[in-house]
């Protein structure tokens, strides 16, 4: 197949306008195709960088224009800890992005995690695929639900999510979110959309950058080993629906097919 899309700067606030101009389009083919755009979100570095991507002022042109009321964010993964917690990947990307929203832009409709839940990860992950069920169809109609844009991070040991290298939880198949209780990155307790349900995502666009993601990059791309890495296995789907945004130090010396 194509290999998939890599697109470099020189820093973040040159990758910004084109993250945004990459997610307007999935918008427009999500709303032209079902009148809303589904989409997921990872913590780490992503919301600030969405944030300068989407809360930038537009051009003034037709197709430049979030219209957050027919946003459902979900979270590829998330820190079961509670909301105002500063792990959470809720509060992050209520801080860096949700409160931030001017009023024109609309309100998009989020989903967190129910706190409710925080002490027993298993049912936390029950209870979120829950959320998914309701907004695609119920589980038994569809095999799995077909995000519009999923927006992930990659960690320097290649994970993304929560689906971290060489864990059992990357072989699992029959939940669309699953739960881990001893992720090697902190905290330990999290839980996050299963690789099927990533690869089946309409399109994906991993944004990495800085130097401490390069080892990694050249991993992904150079190697068999790094190509069975989360990060590597889902970069597979190739140029139809990976998309990477980088900044130039994190690709430096890399080759790409
Ligand atoms: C989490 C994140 C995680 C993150 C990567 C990359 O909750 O821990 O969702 O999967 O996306 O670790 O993070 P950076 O972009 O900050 O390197």
């Amino acid at each position: 197949g194509k290999p998939p899309n890599l697109y470099s700067f020189r820093s973040v606030a040159e990758l910004a306008p084109s993250l945004r101009t990459y997610v307007l389009n999935q918008q427009k083919a999500a709303f032209e195709h079902h009148n809303t755009f589904r989409v997921a979100v990872s913590g780490g570095s992503l919301p600030k960088t969405l944030a300068q991507a989407l809360l930038a002022p537009s051009d003034g042109s037709p197709g430049d224009s979030v219209d957050f009321t027919k946003w459902q964010i979900f979270f590829a993964d998330e820190r079961c800890v509670p909301l105002d917690h500063e792990d959470s990947n809720y509060k992050l990307l209520k801080e860096e992005l949700l409160d931030k929203i001017p009023e024109k832009m609309g309100k998009p409709n989020v989903w967190p995690i129910d706190e409710e839940y925080l002490d027993d990860v298993q049912e936390m992950a029950d209870q979120y695929e829950k959320n998914i069920v309701s907004v695609f169809a119920a589980r038994d109609s569809v095999k799995l639900p077909l995000f519009d844009l999923l927006l992930l991070g990659c960690g320097p040991d290649g994970h993304t999510c929560s689906l971290f290298p060489d864990h059992p939880l990357l072989r699992e198949t029959d939940a669309w979110v699953l739960s881990i209780s001893d992720s090697p990155k902190p905290p330990p307790r999290r839980i996050t959309l299963s690789l099927p349900v990533v690869i089946a995502g309409t399109k994906i666009a991993f944004v990495t950058t800085g130097g401490g993601k390069k080892d990694v990059m050249k991993k992904i791309f150079e190697s068999e080993e790094g190509r069975g890495l989360p990060c590597g296995l889902i970069n597979e789907g190739g140029g139809d629906k990976v998309s990477w945004f980088t900044d130039d130090s994190a690709v430096e010396g890399v080759s790409f097919p």
